[in-house]
């Protein structure tokens, strides 16, 4: 499976910040908000990723993930010239996916526990997977509604008058049928590739599923100051408390094989003293006692 990283928009709602770097590029706590969704598809098993951004904002991703050797993974760049909705990103890489099923996940989603990606990764074999994630305030996303046998019935972009709680993350699974799906999309009324109308389709043919996410998965928004800074928090309160990182891609790669023990202390070396360092130096010399 491949995997798509959308990282464009406009990031208008954390101006000034975004005046010199786009959202996906603000620090969360410890790290760029990138290494977030980067490390989840990682540790999904998926190592060959397409990132989509701004003509802007795209030589500054380059510099920060390069080729994507240095996490065991390889990273192809694609512009989107102006945000024209989530589900041009399947058109910006039809070339990219060729015959593949595909992943994609937004730059700015940031996930937390639990192994429900990784088993509905490794469970993947035709139609589309999304999750359903409960939230206070679904008006502010896609959402599904679910019958009494906990079977998707609906779902709606933003609605006014929610029919449930259960709002879609930015993390959707597809086979290879999203790049006709995604070609013979038509622009929503605000004028967007949604894609709410993609799985709105697989829904229609009967081949969605939706996954509950349950309690204890936090499913973090970072996309005003406030969510931000509470995303920082959040992370910050989980590292300490634990000894371990959040969102680390080196640590991903290297314990899903992605990059031999070798290989991650040759990465080591690239990397200035620091506490990112010393924790991927304790990481070494954990696997190497065990
Ligand atoms: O976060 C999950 C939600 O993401 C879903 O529940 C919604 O169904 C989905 O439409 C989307 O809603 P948002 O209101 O969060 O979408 P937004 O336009 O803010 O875009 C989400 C991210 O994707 C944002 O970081 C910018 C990036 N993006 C967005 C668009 C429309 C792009 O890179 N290019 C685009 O064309």
């Amino acid at each position: 499976m491949k995997g798509i990283i959308l990282a464009g928009g406009a990031g208008s709602r954390l101006y000034p910040l975004t005046m010199v770097a786009s959202k996906q590029l603000q620090p969360v706590y410890d790290k760029p908000m990138v290494y977030y969704p980067f490390t989840t598809l990682l540790e999904g098993g998926i190592r060959e990723i397409c990132l989509i951004s701004t003509p802007q904002d795209l030589p500054r991703f380059r510099q920060l993930l390069g080729d994507g050797s240095r996490f065991g993974a390889t990273i192809d760049y694609r512009e989107q010239a102006s945000p024209a909705g989530i589900a041009q990103a399947f058109r910006i890489a039809d070339t990219f996916i060729g015959t593949d099923a595909v992943s994609l996940i937004l730059g700015d989603n940031i996930f937390w526990g639990g192994d429900t990606f990784q088993r509905a990764f490794a469970e993947f074999t035709t139609g589309a997977t999304v999750f359903g994630y409960h939230v206070l305030d679904p008006e502010r996303y896609g959402v599904v509604e679910f019958d009494a046998a906990g079977k998707a019935v609906s779902i709606e972009e933003k609605p006014k008058q929610p029919r449930s709680n259960y709002a879609v993350p930015g993390l959707y699974i597809y086979d290879n049928e999203i790049v006709q799906i995604a070609r013979d999309l038509k622009p929503s009324a605000r004028g967007e590739l949604e894609i709410t109308d993609v799985n709105l389709e697989y829904l229609r043919r009967g081949t969605l599923r939706v996954f509950r996410l349950g309690r204890g998965f936090a499913w973090l928004d970072a996309g005003t100051s406030s969510s931000l800074h509470e995303a920082s928090a959040y992370v910050q309160t989980v590292e300490k408390r634990q000894g371990i990182k959040v969102g680390c891609p080196e640590e991903a790669a290297f314990r899903r094989g992605f990059l031999t023990l070798g290989q991650l202390e040759q990465v080591i070396t690239t990397i200035p003293n620091c506490e990112y360092r010393a924790y991927l130096e304790g990481v070494v010399a954990e696997a190497r006692v065990n």
